[in-house]
């Protein structure tokens, strides 16, 4: 069964003004879009953005704890997303692991905490560029999975949808080739037919996030094993539009 295109924007700490998320959902409304899309606006904006937003297009939180209540001073945690109605959290964002010391067995917690509040996953896993120069890759990718296979069930997968997103390629314009993301995309899903299951394999979707834009996304999107985009600084401008409709 053929995996539906998917594409996610994080807008991280941005936009950074009422005015331009509303002019963000705007052009959004009003584009004609071809797959699936979730947006990932700062945790302000998630239900003011869900409210604007026509129903096609959902919205996602960019992380959240895995408790569901206490004294967590500054965190969101996965009933609190349910509640309001929020439908997918994104998890392990190189930031995340890098800035805020997220451990692949953190992020797998918070991954076990979500899945169970009912949320669905955007996982994020990646290496750096040393990792990458050192032929590194497939193992730091599967290692990083391995934290989350290790706490879920084989059901479990059916609601996350994996982001390669190589380190080196956030936010650098240095764009993975078609045959690097294709190659370690085979990778991925190589290692979850054996870790989890050739159906987990074959139904989860693996989509690529780094520098991704109008000009590099179709080629990119013929993959046979690119599922879709997590997208960053593309995503706040027009061309999110094109990126979305890449398989046109
Ligand atoms: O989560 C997606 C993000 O990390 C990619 O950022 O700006 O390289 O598209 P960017």
């Amino acid at each position: 069964m053929p995996r539906q295109f998917f594409v996610g924007g994080n807008f991280k700490m941005n936009p950074n003004s009422v005015a331009e998320k509303i002019a963000l959902t705007t052009l959004l409304n009003k584009a004609e879009l071809d797959d699936s899309v979730v947006v990932a606006p700062p945790a302000l904006y998630l239900i003011p953005l869900k409210e604007i937003l026509r129903k096609e297009i959902q919205v996602a939180a960019q992380n959240c704890y895995f408790k569901d209540s206490g004294a967590f001073t500054g965190e969101i945690s996965p009933a609190q997303l349910k509640d309001a109605g929020i439908p997918y959290v994104i998890l392990g964002h190189s930031e995340r692991r890098t800035l805020f010391h997220e451990t692949s067995e953190i992020v797998a917690q918070k991954t076990k905490a979500a899945l169970a509040g009912s949320l669905s996953v955007i996982l994020c896993i990646g290496e750096t560029l040393e990792q990458r120069e050192t032929d590194q890759t497939a193992q730091v990718c599967a290692a990083q999975l391995q934290a989350v296979v290790d706490l879920l069930s084989e059901a479990d997968w059916s609601k996350i949808v994996i982001a390669y997103e190589p380190v080196w390629a956030i936010g650098t314009g240095k764009v993975a080739s078609a045959a690097q993301a294709q190659a370690t995309h085979a990778d991925i899903r190589a290692f979850l037919g054996t870790a989890v299951s050739p159906a987990v394999a074959q139904a989860t979707r693996i989509i690529y996030g780094g520098s991704v834009n109008k000009g590099n996304c179709k080629e990119l999107s013929t993959q046979p094993d690119v599922d879709g985009f997590l997208v960053g600084g593309a995503s706040l401008k027009p061309e999110f539009v094109d990126i979305i409709n890449a398989t046109r």
